[in-house]
């Protein structure tokens, strides 16, 4: 598998951004849960005081147990009813130090001294939202440089809420996921897109793409396809939200998050506007909206196929009726480098692309 050093991206092996880690009905346990992202291992769970979840480093600073693998046998989850997490704080299995939300250690039952400043682990910046859990990822451990994933629909009772696809493992290196937000020439035979407008338009820490046209894959109970028009934004570097207009109005979510240097976790989600228009959504509503989130899901993955099977796609060979990819990698660059160097990749791509012999999203639909 290629890594971010093969693809130049720049100082840092994984990027600064938000990005998913579990759904949030994955920690709706009294267990801690063991996940592995960013070539590191963590234990997660949800604080039992305060139900927020909680992203520690997993390894205890006293012999390096991990803090919330699979253990059945120690008297500390045992005692502890099946779970070492105890009200917010969570207790290694091994001697039971127990570290707290911030990391801390505040307790040693064996000892009477002051506890060591040094006995921590690393605490993460987690937030639930969107029926997910996600966490500011920062090789300068900065505060977060833009607001965490949130959709107002979400919270409407006329939308269908979503329960993510999980895809599970790509071994591929996230760049190639990446590629596909100004990946104009894919959408017809990819995706049976007839597409008629289309752009792509780059602005900081967002990529958008915008385009409009018939679709083979995302079609009505008859077969038929209306206009669908896309409109579709990375934000950040693991986080994708399109807005699609058409069949039904509805949001799609796709997520990935890099567990080692060249391989990904992927989920797919569709929040869907009320199909019968009532509010709060009906079940049949419930019923049409899993299809719909169904048809998109099986859109995405006649591109999840072919990344599969792929190479790296280290030195493409574009040309210039291609999307803009080169503009869209340096675009990528920025969340593999300082902070303050950000503006360096996006001063080389902000602006509006199309494609030569594309029409332009933005120009009116008669033209
Ligand atoms: S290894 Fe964790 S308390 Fe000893
Ligand atoms: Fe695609």
């Amino acid at each position: 598998m290629a890594t971010s050093q093969d693809y130049r991206l720049g100082d840092y092996t994984f990027p600064r951004g938000w990005f998913m880690i579990a759904t949030a009905d994955e920690i709706n346990t009294h267990k801690p849960l063991a996940v592995r992202y960013f070539g590191r291992d963590f234990a997660l769970y949800r604080g039992q005081e305060s139900g927020r979840p909680v992203l520690l480093d997993a390894y205890c600073p006293h012999m390096k147990t991990h803090l919330a693998a699979r253990n059945d046998t120690s008297y500390v989850i045992i005692d502890g009813g099946g779970t070492n997490v105890e009200g917010d704080s969570i207790r290694c299995p091994y001697h039971a130090w127990r570290f707290g939300p911030d990391g801390q250690c505040n307790d040693i039952p064996y000892h009477d001294g002051p506890i060591p400043k040094t006995a921590c682990v690393k605490s993460w910046p987690v937030v639930e939202s969107l029926g997910a859990i996600w966490v500011w990822h920062d090789p300068e451990n900065g505060e977060p440089e833009w607001e965490h994933p949130s959709l107002p629909e979400w919270d409407d009772a006329g939308w269908v809420n979503w329960k993510f696809d999980d895809l599970g493992v790509l071994e591929q290196h996230p760049q190639e996921v990446i590629d596909n937000i100004c990946d104009y020439g894919h959408l017809g035979p990819i995706h049976g897109s007839t597409v008629q407008r289309y752009e792509n338009e780059f602005n900081g820490h967002l990529a958008t793409q915008r385009q409009a046209g018939p679709h083979r894959t995302l079609v009505n109970a008859d077969g038929g396809s209306p206009i669908l028009h896309t409109d579709t934004t990375y934000h950040g570097p693991g986080v994708l939200i399109s807005y699609l207009t058409g069949y039904y109005d509805s949001v799609l979510m796709i997520n990935h998050t890099p567990i080692e240097d060249g391989s990904i976790k992927v989920w797919h989600a569709l929040l869907v506007k009320s199909p019968s228009g009532s509010s709060p959504v009906t079940t049949q509503d419930e019923i049409a909206a899993r299809q719909f989130q169904h048809a998109s899901l099986l859109a995405f993955m006649q591109d999840f196929e072919v990344w599969t099977n792929k190479a790296p796609c280290l030195n493409g060979m574009f040309i210039p009726s291609d999307g803009p990819f080169m503009k869209a990698r340096i675009w990528y660059k920025q969340f593999y480098n300082p902070r303050e160097r950000a503006h360096e990749f996006r001063d080389q791509c902000d602006g509006i692309y199309v494609p030569r012999g594309a029409v332009a999203y933005s120009e009116s639909e008669s033209a």
